[in-house]
């Protein structure tokens, strides 16, 4: 067994010492949705620092945890706070919350974050559907030894954003009156912003919009089978865009600003995730 495959049911065994819950939806929370909390029924939370090896996040606003409960009727384990590459963990370490949340029984991954828009119809505060992704220097978190206990060596990567979870997100929005751009996600490993020129080159290679996390997230869960669904918060157009720089506190700002529209789209879209 690979060392990383034995942290990693190391860390579920833990999870399993506190709750026997099982969800049908993870849900990684992303800037702005930090107390999508309010929005669950809560059976049980439990902090990432109590569970032995698991990485904790460093980034302010980002502190975590995993919460279980139910949205309408349907179990949900949501992630409040994430790992990034950019932190300095291993990419095992930055997916070995997803694969948890997989092996906990979640048969659906829904990834929220907040993104640059690289666009130029979008605006701040904008929703977007993730349809598809580019992974941009990013290292792949399926390098090394194949972990045979979750998938295959060469997994298929030709639909990663499942065709029905995108049309249940797409009704959900119209339903509620919700406004919903959709693009390609790219990721970079961050921490600084890119610059005028990598935006460019961005968007000349097809994406819409630009982040730091995700992309690996969504791999690794594609790998383990799971069906996977996206949503960015358009917190600001991306750099060389617009005259001013950009600062992570006016991100979170925007993310914030956005969040009640996002938290009534995610809500409304879980609901009608189950069975
Ligand atoms: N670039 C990268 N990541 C981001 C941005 C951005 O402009 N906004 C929010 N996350």
């Amino acid at each position: 067994m690979s060392e990383i495959y034995e942290k990693l049911i190391r860390c579920v065994a833990c999870v399993r010492e506190k709750t026997d819950f099982v969800p049908r939806v993870a849900v990684v929370l992303g800037s702005g949705l930090g107390d999508y909390a309010e929005n669950i029924r809560v059976e049980c939370e439990i902090p990432y620092g109590d569970i032995e090896g698991f990485p904790v996040s460093t980034v302010p606003g980002h502190a975590g945890k995993f919460i279980f409960g139910t949205v309408g009727s349907v179990p949900v384990v949501c992630m409040k706070g994430r790992v990034h590459y950019y932190e300095g963990y291993a990419v095992s370490d930055v997916v070995l919350p997803i694969r948890l949340m997989g092996l906990l029984g979640a048969k659906i991954l829904f990834l929220t974050n907040a993104a640059g828009g690289v666009n130029t119809s979008f605006h701040p505060g904008d929703l977007m559907l993730i349809k598809d992704h580019i992974a941009l220097f990013a290292p792949n978190p399926l390098i090394g030894p194949n972990l045979d206990e979750l998938g295959t060596r060469f997994p298929d990567m030709s639909a990663v954003y499942d065709p029905s979870l995108q049309e249940l997100i797409r009704q959900a929005a119209r339903e509620n009156q919700v406004f919903l751009q959709e693009g390609v996600y790219a990721q970079l490993t961050g921490p600084s912003f890119e610059s005028p020129a990598e935006i460019r080159m961005m968007r000349t290679l097809g994406s819409d919009a630009v982040g730091m996390s995700t992309v690996v997230e969504a791999i690794a869960a594609n790998h383990m089978g799971m069906k996977i669904c996206g949503i960015s918060c358009i917190s600001n157009l991306a750099a060389g865009m617009t005259a001013s720089p950009l600062t992570h506190g006016e991100v979170q700002e925007a993310a914030d600003k956005a969040a009640p529209n996002f938290k009534k789209l995610l809500t409304a879209s879980i609901q009608k995730m189950g069975r």
